[in-house]
């Protein structure tokens, strides 16, 4: 067992989360890639307690993240049990289900027999009592929402997740999945949709929905799995997500004329003295609707350059438009592999 920093609560900003009682930090860490059983474990760890030392006291799973699917779960739980057993009081633990697990009818999208039978083994293999939100992870148009939402309510009433969430919901949906959520007295509290300056979608309805609603916004893939960072100005380095088999990031999303978009960027960046990452994430922190940027990484460095976007989140206008022209002047196109879309 080691010892967390004294210091971890003193950088971190926390956010509301919509009109619940939780806060959450400003930037929070995700465990789709780099935490699986094909990873580096000693990396892992690593990541997850620098990130706990930064006050980054939320991390984002799903039953199906590794590769092998489940095995970032259990990545999670041998670093909680070995080094923040007795933290478990100041963790906000994600999980989620939706996405196929396992093999036949009842290992996918939203029955109450998948939602609940996948909660109770993403617990077990964090070796948990209760995770703190449970999201269906995406919307099923086969199910109806009352019995998404229900599984959703049980999970709660069960004592086996204290709030729940839903993720990639479209505003009609999300609308819908909260009227029946209100009437059970459910408390759902958050949403997870994917945003960044380049995947500006939620901008078209989603985030004045959620700010009615009284929904958290915890947005995924802020650095766009990477291409928002210095990874790729030059070339695709060996080990970046581009670059694996198993990786979401298309290689062929990252062309000419997306480089010379992101240089474009980076001289925005520079000029108020961030990174490119830190730029991504200081942008989608620009809405109050939003609680938490949810990134990703591969190693210690990252976390530290993503948690000091922390140092400078106030923008002005022309930093705004110069960005909005340099977005608008091309879409390069979709830049997400089709496994991206059960991350
Ligand atoms: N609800 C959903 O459907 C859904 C979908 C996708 C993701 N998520 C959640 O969102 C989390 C984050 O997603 P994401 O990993 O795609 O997020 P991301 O933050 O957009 O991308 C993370 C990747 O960017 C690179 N990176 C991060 N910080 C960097 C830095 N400072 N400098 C240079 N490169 C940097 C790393 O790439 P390299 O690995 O190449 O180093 C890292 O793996 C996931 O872990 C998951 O929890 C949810």
């Amino acid at each position: 067992m080691t010892t967390p920093g004294p210091t971890r609560y003193d950088r971190m900003t926390y956010r509301r989360c919509g009109r619940s009682g939780l806060e959450l930090p400003a930037v929070s860490l995700g465990l789709w890639h780099n935490f699986g059983s094909v990873d580096p474990p000693d990396e892992a760890r690593a990541m997850i307690r620098r990130a706990f030392d930064l006050g980054i006291t939320h991390f984002d799973l799903a039953n199906n993240y590794g590769p092998d699917p489940g095995t970032a779960e259990e990545t999670f739980g041998r670093v909680l049990r070995r080094d923040l057993a007795n933290h478990r009081d100041e963790l906000i633990i994600s999980t989620k289900a939706g996405w196929r697990m396992w093999p036949g009818p009842y290992g996918d999208h939203g029955s109450r027999k998948y939602l609940l039978a996948s909660l109770d083994q993403s617990l077990a293999r964090m070796q948990l009592d209760y995770v703190d939100i449970f999201y269906h992870h995406r919307p099923d148009p086969e199910t109806p929402v009352e019995e998404s939402m229900l599984a959703l309510d049980q999970a709660v009433r069960l004592g086996k997740a204290l709030y729940v969430g839903i993720s990639a919901y479209d505003p009609q949906q999300t609308r819908d999945a909260m009227k029946i959520l209100r009437e059970l007295r459910t408390p759902c509290i958050i949403h997870q949709p994917r945003y960044s300056m380049l995947d500006r979608r939620i901008e078209d309805g989603l985030l004045e929905v959620l700010a009615d609603e009284g929904l958290g916004c915890i947005v995924f893939s802020p650095l766009a799995q990477g291409l928002l960072t210095n990874r790729y100005l030059r070339d695709i380095p060996a080990g970046s997500r581009a670059s694996k088999e198993h990786g979401a990031l298309r290689p062929d999303a990252i062309t000419d004329e997306r480089r010379a978009q992101l240089v474009k960027l980076t001289e925005v960046a520079t000029a108020r003295g961030q990174s490119l990452a830190q730029l991504a994430i200081a942008w989608v922190l620009r809405h109050d609707t939003v609680t938490s940027a949810l990134i990703g990484a591969s190693r210690v460095s990252q976390i530290d350059d993503g948690v000091a976007a922390l140092d400078q989140l106030a923008w002005s206008d022309d930093e705004l438009r110069a960005i909005d022209q340099i977005l608008a002047a091309k879409e390069p196109g979709p830049a997400s592999r089709s496994v991206a879309q059960r991350a």
